[in-house]
């Protein structure tokens, strides 16, 4: 497994820093979960994956292409599969996909295993956000974007240990703000000396 290496560079990233649990980034898709899950890891010298990406890589496959070769369900199971492998071994900061809340076998793998941040936007907004949505078999047009985030809401919610809102802040503001809520928290803390 590749994880997102964390530059050496910045002020705090120097190794006092620690994970105690792991932490799940969730929300729609374009909340920027990745973002600030790569931000924070560059930080503070904590690693943090992506869960799809990693999912990727573990089935040598595309997102997209196993949605259209398999299907829907398939994707599901091996995301399913993906974060329990996550959820367990050194704690990381994960991001994870936007629909990982539609079960609720994951629901509870993400609730007992770790502390998890629900990234709140609107469609409209992750619209904005998001590049290409190619990539994104379920995120083909407005309409069907706006019901499903709708409709994952109380999911989102369900899971959440805390609620941010991504609304208008840049991935530094969200990063400052998430970090100061994850060492309130004592999950982001300092090695013992
Ligand atoms: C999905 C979100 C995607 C990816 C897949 C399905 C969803 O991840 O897991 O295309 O159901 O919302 P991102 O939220 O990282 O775009």
């Amino acid at each position: 497994m590749e994880l997102d290496k964390p530059s050496l560079n910045l002020t705090r990233n120097d190794g006092t820093y620690m994970l105690t649990r792991p932490v799940f980034f969730v929300g729609f898709m374009g909340s920027g979960k990745t973002s600030l899950a790569r931000r924070l890891a560059r930080s503070y010298g904590v690693a943090s994956v992506d869960a799809d990406t990693y999912l990727e890589r573990r089935e040598g496959r595309k997102i997209k292409e196993i949605f259209a070769s398999d299907g829907e369900e398939a994707f599901r199971d091996v995301e399913t599969a993906v974060l329990r492998e996550l959820a367990t071994g050194d704690p990381h900061l994960i991001s994870c996909g936007g629909g990982v809340i539609g079960r609720e076998e994951n629901r509870e793998i993400l609730k007992q295993q770790g502390y998890v941040v629900y990234l709140e936007v609107t469609a409209d907004e992750a619209a904005a956000r998001i590049r290409s949505t190619s990539t994104r078999p379920l995120f083909q047009n407005m309409e069907q974007a706006r019901l499903l985030n709708e409709k994952r809401k109380p999911l989102y919610e369900e899971v959440a240990d805390v609620h941010v809102q991504a609304r208008d802040k840049s991935v530094s503001a969200l990063a400052h703000e998430v970090a100061s809520l994850l060492i309130e928290e004592g999950v982001l803390c300092q090695r013992p000396r």
